[in-house]
């Protein structure tokens, strides 16, 4: 007996010619078809970028990201203060580290050229299971197993899977593995992401339209939302702090840079207090990094993996003659381009608005 999902591959893939999402670093099925090979470069630059990030929130940093650095080698030249003002906004600083090391190997070992496999694409920095998968299928049309968060839910629902995917991961890659097609499998790859970014949605998925619809199991069960099976989420651990924005006459605000280890490493911010769950005289306007009149301006909150923030802040207007170790003063044109992260956009829009905003590219 045949496999009852055998059409399976051939539907999406038919779905993904007419309905794929038109994305920057994306070669279309159409050109792919007419012999155009994506650009690895590129393709492992988005995947990257994708790890943890929406593609709406990528667009602008990829298209940034390849207008500053069109090519391997221009990022492996770059210096790493760039790259990591390039990438603030993203998250996880790590990566943009990664980045920039990964492109220099490949300059360095591999003559300007990435590997065409997983094995070799896994030994480059900041490429692990998955981004190698999707490098070796988008970039050099492999028959890898590619499996997000997207596909993930695709897969639960086509076969009903009665198990969170926490527990289902290997059945789920298996499942996948037998669907790759040998002929397209870079544009199954991708298709399979955007079935289960546009129409197999987390809430309300838009079965009706779904080329899947007479093959899938949850569907025909009559509650496709029920898949993949929830578990119940352990509240995230609450910090607090506070950090001072302190602002000269000029509109200059005081900065200085993160410990190079550890949590946002090497990024920069406000003078602030450590971020602790205990909630004491630590973590309040007297832990101020000079005495000042300092304002309370308003809290902010930033969700982290492991832990949910809520800062107080605190603004004063100074003169700007105290002196801190290893800080300096960022001027209102200088302080869009600093190496902010998120958290830290948020402590001094707080006190400042509009103060970190680009007045040239509009972020969307
Ligand atoms: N998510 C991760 N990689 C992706 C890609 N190449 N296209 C769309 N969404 C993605």
């Amino acid at each position: 007996m045949s496999d009852p999902l055998s059409s399976v591959p051939a539907k999406l893939l038919a779905w993904y010619d007419r309905h794929h999402r038109d994305l920057p670093w994306r070669v279309p099925p159409q050109a792919i078809a007419a012999g155009t090979r994506p650009d690895p470069y590129r393709v492992w630059l988005s995947e990257i970028m994708l790890q943890q990030t929406t593609v709406e929130a990528v667009k602008p940093y990829f298209l940034a990201f390849t207008q500053t650095w069109p090519n391997v080698q221009a990022l492996a030249l770059a210096p790493q203060e760039d790259v990591m003002k390039a990438w603030a906004g993203l998250g996880y600083y790590s990566r943009a580290r990664n980045l920039k090391k990964c492109a220099e190997a490949i300059i360095s070992q591999r003559s300007g050229k990435f590997p065409d496999d997983e094995v070799g694409l896994r030994s480059l920095p900041g490429i692990g299971p998955y981004t190698a998968g999707a490098i070796a299928a988008i970039a050099f049309n492999k028959p890898a197993v590619v499996v997000d968060g997207n596909v993930e839910r695709v897969i639960s629902r086509l076969y009903a899977i009665e198990r969170p995917v926490r527990e289902a991961k290997q059945d789920i890659r298996s499942f996948v593995e037998a669907l790759v097609p040998m002929a397209r499998p870079g544009d199954f790859a991708q298709a399979m992401m955007d079935l289960g970014a546009t129409i197999c949605s987390p809430r309300r998925p838009a079965c009706m339209m779904c080329p899947l619809r007479d093959d899938c199991a949850a569907l025909a069960a009559g509650d496709p939302e029920r898949f993949p099976l929830k578990i119940v989420k352990a509240e995230k651990p609450a910090r607090r702090g506070a950090a001072f924005v302190a602002v000269r006459p000029d509109g200059a605000v005081l900065l200085r840079k993160r410990p190079e280890m550890g949590l946002l490493g090497g990024m920069t911010e406000v003078p602030g207090t450590a971020w602790t769950s205990r909630i004491d005289g630590e973590t309040g306007a007297d832990a101020a990094p000079f005495v000042s009149d300092w304002r309370f301006s308003g809290q902010i909150t930033h969700v982290f993996t492991h832990f949910s923030l809520t800062l107080d802040v605190f603004l004063a207007e100074v003169d700007g003659r105290m002196a801190l170790d290893e800080s300096w003063w960022s001027t209102p044109s200088e302080l869009p381009l600093e190496a902010l992260p998120t958290v830290m956009k948020k402590v001094i829009e707080a006190a400042l608005p509009g103060a970190t905003r680009k007045t040239t590219a509009k972020k969307q």
